[in-house]
């Protein structure tokens, strides 16, 4: 046994560094490896942050899971994990050990390295005498290689309450190389009456009940085995924190102090429960989340953080909710939906890329969406005009090769063209997957609406469901999938609507 300050010195360094694996040698005492006595993988496994050699796997032990403490008491626990290049885990190409400590919910991050690129993996963990399934994985190609094909699903907006997750048993079927998860993978809200299943009484809003609310969303069978079956990159929207905040502020207008020590939490939790780089860990309330992932020369995707940095909202003292006119502030060119280093940086990586497909995954519908009565919602690009006009004025003027949007929030299937000015010629076209159970708008009164807004092509709220991206050199596919229905687990899938866009021609076609 390390000697008392040795000791000390390892669990800080076990805490600070929150499931980096650590060399067996340098961590071995004998309570880590105590036998627990019921099964710590109940919330599954799952794999993100694909590079060339390598991959990031998670797990976090949570034999309770509905508890704060997630069942586990607070020593640290030792998680060995191996990647093999086949699915019976006999062809092992690396091994090692995590500590999962208390301070990060007994999670665990590992960063793999020195895999092959552009292949297939499978993963497990052990733990206490258990291990958990078997994960598939994948590294990202080679930088540069020429690359035939990505199968990209995306999805977002998973109110536990509003529905069963019976969209991603198809996700996984359709074998995508990659998912993106592009917001409000939790809500915070407290239970509610109406629903197929119950969030716990009150909202979430701190440490301990964030926790229970991952705990709780990932007790979903259908959501751990989409999580088991492909590597997934992830983004938040507001509702991981609270509905609709923007950078310190709520809706209610907390002191931004108060409310900041909320988004900490909120922050926290969902680093621990997410496949995530240490690049990401949280530091207090703030947790570095935009990044860029390069799929050999085929593509790159641009992953945003819209929430984090925005400056307050504007126009509310003319509007009641969300709902604001087209006040002058909207256009303020000092407002960025990104703030200014962020902003830069996805220009300089704009600028950078030498990919095919540059597709930019964030949280919203990027046009605009202007309702009958003139009013746009002040919560994404409509209340921050003059950044999506920046990325527009970027995308034209730096040469970014066929630039593509996609997007989630409004629990609705979009598609439409993105052009500097109404009517005018299309840069880029964008694509919003649906939801995969939050309750989203009538159609009845989305037909309207989309007629109102040319820019958009296609609509359909009352379908639940995800985004399906096949991309090539020559072309890009996307497919809407749309589940029967939500009310029941288990529901059969159909091609709601399918687009096409073809390579160095801006637009998309209706395929
Ligand atoms: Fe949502």
């Amino acid at each position: 046994m390390p000697g008392s300050a040795t000791r000390r010195r390892l669990l800080w360094q076990a805490a600070g560094l929150a499931g980096l694996a650590l060399s067996s040698a340098a961590w071995r005492p004998a309570l880590a490896r105590a036998r627990l006595p019921e099964d710590p993988f109940t919330l599954g496994v799952a794999s993100g942050e694909p590079t060339p050699d390598g991959v990031v796997l998670w797990t976090r032990l949570a034999p309770a899971p509905l508890q704060p403490d997630g069942g586990m008491s607070p020593e640290p626990v030792a998680v060995t994990w191996e990647v093999a290049e086949d699915p019976r885990l006999s062809r092992v190409a690396a091994r090692g050990e995590a500590l999962a400590v208390s301070e990060a919910a007994h999670s665990v991050h590992v960063e793999v390295a020195g895999l092959r690129p552009g292949r297939e993996y499978w993963y497990r963990f052990r733990a206490g005498g258990h291990a958990s399934e078997v994960g598939r994985t994948r590294t990202a190609p080679a930088p540069g290689a020429a690359v035939d094909r990505l199968r990209i699903a995306y999805g977002s907006c998973q109110k536990y309450e509003a529905g069963y997750y019976g969209a991603y048993p198809h996700l996984a079927a359709d074998a995508p190389d990659l998912v993106l998860f592009l917001g409000d993978y939790i809500y915070e809200k407290t239970a509610s009456a109406k629903g197929v299943r119950r969030h716990p009484e009150g909202e979430a809003m701190d440490l301990a009940s964030y926790r229970v609310r991952y705990g709780l969303y990932k007790s979903d069978p259908n959501l751990r085995a989409a999580h088991a079956a492909a590597p997934w990159m992830v983004v938040w929207d507001d509702h991981e924190v609270v509905n609709d905040y923007g950078g310190d502020q709520d809706r209610a207008d907390t002191d931004p102090a108060v409310f900041l020590r909320r988004r900490a939490a909120a922050y926290q939790a969902y680093y621990e429960h997410m496949p995530l780089r240490r690049r990401s860990r949280p530091v207090g309330p703030q947790m570095l989340l935009h990044r860029a992932l390069d799929w050999g020369s085929l593509a790159q995707i641009q992953l945003l953080d819209t929430r984090q940095h925005r400056p307050h909202r504007t126009c509310d003292a003319l509007a009641e909710g969300k709902m604001i006119p087209d006040c002058d502030a909207r256009r303020d060119p000092a407002r960025s939906l990104l703030g200014q280093a962020q902003e830069r940086w996805l220009f300089d990586t704009l600028d950078r890329s030498q990919a095919r497909w540059n597709l930019l995954a964030q949280q919203y519908l990027m046009g605009d969406l202007q309702r009958l009565d003139g009013r746009y919602s002040n919560d994404g690009w409509g209340g921050y005009v003059q950044t999506r006009r920046r990325i527009l004025e970027r995308w034209r003027d730096a040469g970014v090769s066929n630039p593509l949007a996609l997007g989630g929030d409004i629990h609705t299937f979009l598609a439409g063209d993105l052009s500097l000015e109404p009517g005018g010629p299309p840069l880029a076209s964008e694509f919003v997957g649906g939801s995969v159970s939050s309750l989203g708008w009538e159609n009845a009164s989305l037909q309207p609406v989309l007629a109102h807004n040319p820019n958009l092509k296609f609509g359909d709220g009352e379908t639940r469901g995800y985004g399906l991206v096949d991309l090539t050199p020559q072309g890009c596919t996307v497919r809407f999938r749309g589940i029967e229905s939500a009310l029941v687990p288990s529901s059969p899938v159909r091609d709601l609507a399918r687009f096409a866009v073809e390579a160095g021609r801006a637009g998309l076609q209706h395929a």
